[in-house]
Order: structure tokens, then sequence, then C-alpha cells
């Protein structure tokens, strides 16, 4: 399949990919949080090939992405009060919420399940492109699946060229770089499924009583090559001295900006400054996936976690999840 490249900045682009949507296309679309893989909910075959594209297991739901609240009728039943507040302070943005759904909703997107994931972006090229469609959309992160979310026009490029019709490339300077969080309204307790741009913090503001039960079918980094990934928390002795304390041949650094220049022989892969937890969050996904072109030898990574509001930082729980959970404190 030949791959069109759009611009989302280029006049006639949105509209070129509204219209190959409406002709049972799949197109990249730019979010706030990341590239997403869009489909229209409502197109079958479509929908189809976003899994196909993703190489995405049938039993793994869809989120649907909605530009207008009153489109959350169609799509769920037996909203509560729950609904209203995390909408009123989460929507437009990086919130999905997993509701009851309705028999409009294909059984494709819902795993056959009876729930739906709905999130309502803030991003502006996304937006444009539901209104235009006059439907919400499918939206799963353009990567292929189990792989690193595509935050810059070249990892979709690697990802998804020749396996979806266009790709709309957005402003990559602009990504929060982390999905939306998940949660499940689905039982008495909110549920966090899946930690992301909203902190857990955050939604503990507005809402009692929420738990955290990640799911396996949302933590689930897998690079192209494997590596023992080790998270360091440096409590008592600093990152760079643990590093070179060790004089391992075979290992890399995934730290920050600050640690390059104190850690000796080691390569190093920075995502940002310790001080700047916006740019962590943005260039996090990006130096995971330069990880996959550091040298053979290289089978052990470290990562220096971020230290300040750990459960509270998307980027401190990213990388518990890339590391699998193997932290130590220092
Ligand atoms: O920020 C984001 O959410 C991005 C951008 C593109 O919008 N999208 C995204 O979609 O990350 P995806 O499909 O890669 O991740 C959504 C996760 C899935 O892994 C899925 O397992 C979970 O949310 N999910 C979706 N619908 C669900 C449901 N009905 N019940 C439980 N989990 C669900
Ligand atoms: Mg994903």
């Amino acid at each position: 399949m030949r791959t069109l490249l759009l611009d989302a900045g280029k006049i006639g682009d949105i509209d070129r990919t509204v219209a190959i949507l409406k002709n049972s296309g799949t197109v990249v679309v730019p979010t706030e949080t990341v590239y997403g893989l869009v489909a229209d909910m409502y197109n079958e075959r479509a929908i189809r090939s976003v899994f196909s594209a993703k190489g995405r297991s049938f039993d793994n739901p869809l989120t649907v992405h909605i530009s207008h609240l009153d489109q959350l009728e169609d799509l769920a039943t037996g909203l509560d009060r729950r609904v209203t507040v995390l909408s009123e302070a989460f929507w437009p943005g990086p919130l999905t919420i997993v509701v009851r759904r309705t028999k409009k909703v294909p059984d494709l997107i819902t795993a056959k399940t009876e729930h739906v994931g709905v999130r309502f972006p803030s991003g502006s090229v996304i937006r444009k492109v539901i209104d235009k469609l006059g439907s919400p959309v499918v939206a799963p992160s353009a990567n292929i699946s189990g792989g690193i979310s595509p935050t810059s026009f070249k990892h979709v490029f690697d990802d998804m060229n020749q396996k979806v019709d266009a790709i709309l490339k957005g402003d990559d300077s602009e990504f929060l770089g982390i999905e939306s969080t998940v949660i499940s309204l689905v039982e008495n307790t909110p549920k966090i499924l899946r930690l992301g741009a909203i902190s857990l913090r955050d939604i503990r503001k507005v809402l009692d009583n929420v738990d955290i039960k990640l799911s396996n079918k949302v933590t689930h980094y897998r690079l192209k090559r494997k590596f023992d990934i080790l998270a360091i928390d440096d409590v008592h002795c600093s990152f760079s001295d643990y590093i070179n304390e060790k004089k391992e041949t075979n290992i890399a650094a995934l730290c920050f900006i600050e640690d390059e220049s104190e850690i000796k022989d080691v390569a190093c892969v920075t995502y940002g400054s310790v001080y700047n937890t916006s740019e962590q969050a943005k260039n996090l996904y990006n130096s995971m996936r330069k990880l996959e072109c550091l040298p053979d030898y290289v089978n052990k990574i470290y990562v220096h976690l971020p230290k300040k509001e750990k459960v509270n930082s998307p980027v401190f729980s990213k990388i518990l999840e890339f590391a699998n959970f193997n932290v130590v404190n220092t």
C-alpha cells in the first residue's frame, strides 16, 4: 500500500484526511498526547485495517475519540456523576474513561465486551478531523502493537509507512509525549487501568476511592532488541556514582542531560533535564527508541528515575513499566 504523506499545517490536507476516512481508509493523525491511527468508528473495513496495520489482537479494545460532549450519549449508557466530574475536570484532554456502552458501538471496537473507552482530546488537528468527518473515530497509538507510542513523524513513518493510507504530519514539538490516562468506571470503585499524562494525584483531587489496577494489555513496551532494564532510584548514592562504580562493560544509561558529563565510559541516551518534567515527558519515548540503535555488546540499561513527585509523575510511572518494575534503590 502506498502511504500518502500529508501535513496538518497545509490548507486542504485535513480535508484530504477526512476524504480518505470517508472512503474506508486509515490515517495517522496527531493528538495532544501522541500520534493516533484513526479510522471512522462505524466503518468495519477501516477498523479491521487498524488492527492489521498495528498487528493488534482483536481482544484488545480500541478507544473512541469524540469532539463534542454530546457525542457521548450515542456511545455510553448509565453515566453517573463521576463522568460529569471527570469530564468537567479533564476534558478536552488526556483522559480516557471506560464506561458501559450502547448497542451502537461496534463489537469489533470493544473486543465484544459491554464497555467502551471514550476520550475527548484537546488536540486541535484530531478535533477538526472528527468534526469534519461528522462521527467519532478510533485512535489507538500509531505504533506496532506492543511497541512504543510515536511522538514524532519519524516514529510513525518507521512503524506505519505502507501500512496505512496516509500520515498527517503535525507539529512534533507540541506533543505531551505520554498517552492519556485510562480510568474505568464500570465498577463502583473507579480503577486506573493505565497511568498516563494525568496523574493519580490529579484524579484523586476530584474523585474519591480511586484504585490502580494496571492492565496487562496496556503495560506493554517492547523494544526491537532485548535488554535487561533496571530503574535506578538514587536515594543515597548518585546515579552517576552508582554506574561508575559498577565498572560493567555491557551497559548503557538512559538518563538526564546533567548525568552525561559525570558518567565515565558508558553510552548515555538522555531524556531531558532533571529539572524539566515536561521536557522529560516529551523526549522519553524518542529516547527509548534510540536504545534500539546502541552497539550490539550493550545488553543492559540503567534508567535514572526522576526525583520529584514519584507516583505523581507520568514519566516515573512509564519508566517503571518500561523496566518491568525492576527498581534498585541506591
Ligand atoms: O493518548 C492516547 O490515549 C492515545 C492517543 C492516540 O489518543 N491513544 C492510545 O490508544 O494510547 P491505545 O489503544 O494505544 O491505548 C488505549 C488503551 C488500550 O491499550 C486498551 O487496552 C485500553 O486503553 N482500553 C481501551 N478500551 C478499553 C476498554 N473498553 N476496557 C479496558 N481497557 C480499554
Ligand atoms: Mg498504545
